[in-house]
């Protein structure tokens, strides 16, 4: 019988299933089915996906009850109808779904947790967690092992609401005009744009204690000070994302000090922000961040804690299924004669990056390209696109981190050697978001192949295959739509 994770109830649900040898069989964002981005609540259409005949136990990825009391501290209210698991669950899979199911739940961080360290490859490793929040812990450090194969977790430290990095860089977002909750990866690409003039003035009045991460304010109503109105937003953010690298880093020097294991595990919303995961290899010997380290990851993480062993993790291609062979030769033909081609493949990608099969791929040499893209896309002009490469040679065009030689799942900025060459995948700062694409024999390996020995160029622009203000195509109608409104070819 098989396991079926949830996350939902804050933003971007999500659901999981597990079989009983730890085969991730699907995991996907409701926010692909409903069309409604970030959506908090488990789509009827990602149901409809999972054969619930086939389930035995429901996971939940936090304790209603200890979020509700922290609810009741900060001032918002009890939310009666999400006081228990069972609650939640009737309301979000329906009463006749989860009848006749063991139901189980886990701590939030605990929950992020598990999602890493139990498909990482180690054996032992010191999972970190930063988030904006979940019950009461905003950031935690974990000592994980596996004993007798069972996934075992030791707390070793942690901090407590309303103390947050995620809520600081949130609040920031806000100030700035942006979404928070959402818009936070727009501030970081907007930090390249501004100057650190701020940093100093946020470390003096908004952080309390950079090493203990405690701040003077509750940032949870969003930053109420005055003093930074007159600054531009750029400098906003670029301070802010100083601010938040440096606090990022002594978390990761506390880490290190326990001495429980030189393999970092790093999960919560704030291990995507890939400008300061490039600085991190410095303090451990090998890295895993899931490609779903977010709330959504939760829903495998609560599934994996249920299940207890060893997850068995092969790529992050775990969401809807558009079958059929992945379409090298018509999309390296559209590459060939509209330089640019979208591509509906396969299954959809678990996380918010685009890997391949839900992805809007170019040539990304010369001047035009990036207006050509962001004409389709429709989005701000400052945002860089991101670069997928073949993973021998991206030695030879990014200068990767340390840590980061290998970056499958877009995590880590890295220095482009030749901006010249590749305008449309470089940032303002000179760093690219990579991915790497290693010989998997996978669809997108293969294009990157042919279209290298066509073109001399290793490497390819990769975006997100999404209407504006849409979350990513799902399904083959999705693609269609995709194609008609923007009058690019997307192939299956
Ligand atoms: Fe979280």
């Amino acid at each position: 019988m098989n396991t079926l994770g949830i996350s939902s109830g804050f933003h971007d649900a999500a659901a999981t299933v597990l079989d009983r040898y730890g085969n991730i069989l699907f995991a996907a964002h409701s926010e692909r089915y409903s069309k409604q981005k970030n959506d908090a609540d488990i789509s009827l259409d990602l149901l409809n996906e999972i054969d619930m005949s086939r389930v035995d136990t429901i996971a939940y990825y936090e304790r209603p009850w200890l979020k509700q009391l922290r609810r009741v501290y900060s001032g918002e209210g009890v939310e009666w109808n999400k006081v228990t698991t069972q609650q939640i669950l009737e309301q979000q899979l329906g009463c006749a779904r989860i009848r006749g199911k063991k139901i189980k739940n886990y701590s939030h961080h605990l929950s992020h947790a598990a999602a890493g360290f139990q498909t990482s490859q180690f054996d032992r490793a010191t999972v970190v967690v930063i988030d904006a929040i979940g019950e009461w812990d905003t950031v935690s450090i974990w000592g994980a092992e596996y004993v007798d194969h069972r996934a075992r977790y030791t707390k070793l430290w942690s901090q407590k609401y309303p103390h947050s990095i995620g809520l600081f860089y949130s609040a920031i977002t806000q100030k700035i005009g942006l979404k928070p909750n959402e818009d936070e990866y727009i501030t970081m690409g907007l930090a390249a744009y501004g100057k650190d003039a701020v940093s100093m003035a946020m470390r003096n009045r908004i952080v309390g204690h950079e090493y203990n991460i405690t701040f003077k304010q509750n940032l949870h109503v969003g930053l109420h000070d005055e003093y930074f109105n007159i600054f531009h937003d750029a400098d906003m953010a670029a301070s802010a994302q100083a601010v938040t690298e440096d606090l990022i880093l002594n978390i990761m020097t506390r880490a290190r000090k326990f001495g429980w294991s030189k393999n970092l595990v790093y999960m919560g919303g704030v291990a995507l922000n890939c400008t300061a995961n490039a600085r991190i290899g410095n303090y451990f010997d090998d890295i895993w961040i899931m490609p779903c380290p977010g709330d959504a990851g939760s829903s495998l993480g609560a599934a994996a804690l249920a299940y207890g062993h060893r997850v068995n993790w092969t790529d992050a291609f775990l969401g809807h299924n558009i079958p059929g062979a992945y379409p090298v030769t018509d999309a390296l033909d559209r590459l060939v004669t509209d330089r640019i081609v979208g591509v509906a493949s396969g299954r959809a990608e678990f996380g918010p990056r685009a890997l391949g099969n839900r992805s809007l791929l170019a040539d990304p040499r010369g001047q035009d390209i990036k207006d050509r893209v962001n004409a389709i896309k429709q989005r701000q002009e400052f945002r860089p696109f991101a670069p997928v490469i073949l993973e021998e040679l991206a030695d030879q065009y990014f200068n990767m981190p340390r840590g980061w030689e290998r970056s499958r799942y877009m995590q880590s900025v890295a220095y482009c050697r030749r901006p010249d060459l590749f305008p449309a995948i470089v940032h303002a700062d000179g760093t690219s978001r990579v991915q790497t694409v290693t010989k998997n024999g996978s669809g997108i390996r293969e294009l990157l192949e042919r279209w290298y020995v066509y073109s001399g160029c290793p490497m390819l622009l990769n975006t997100s295959l999404n209407v504006k203000g849409e979350p990513m195509v799902n399904d083959r109608k999705d693609a269609d739509r995709f194609e008609r409104l923007y009058g690019v070819k997307v192939v299956s």
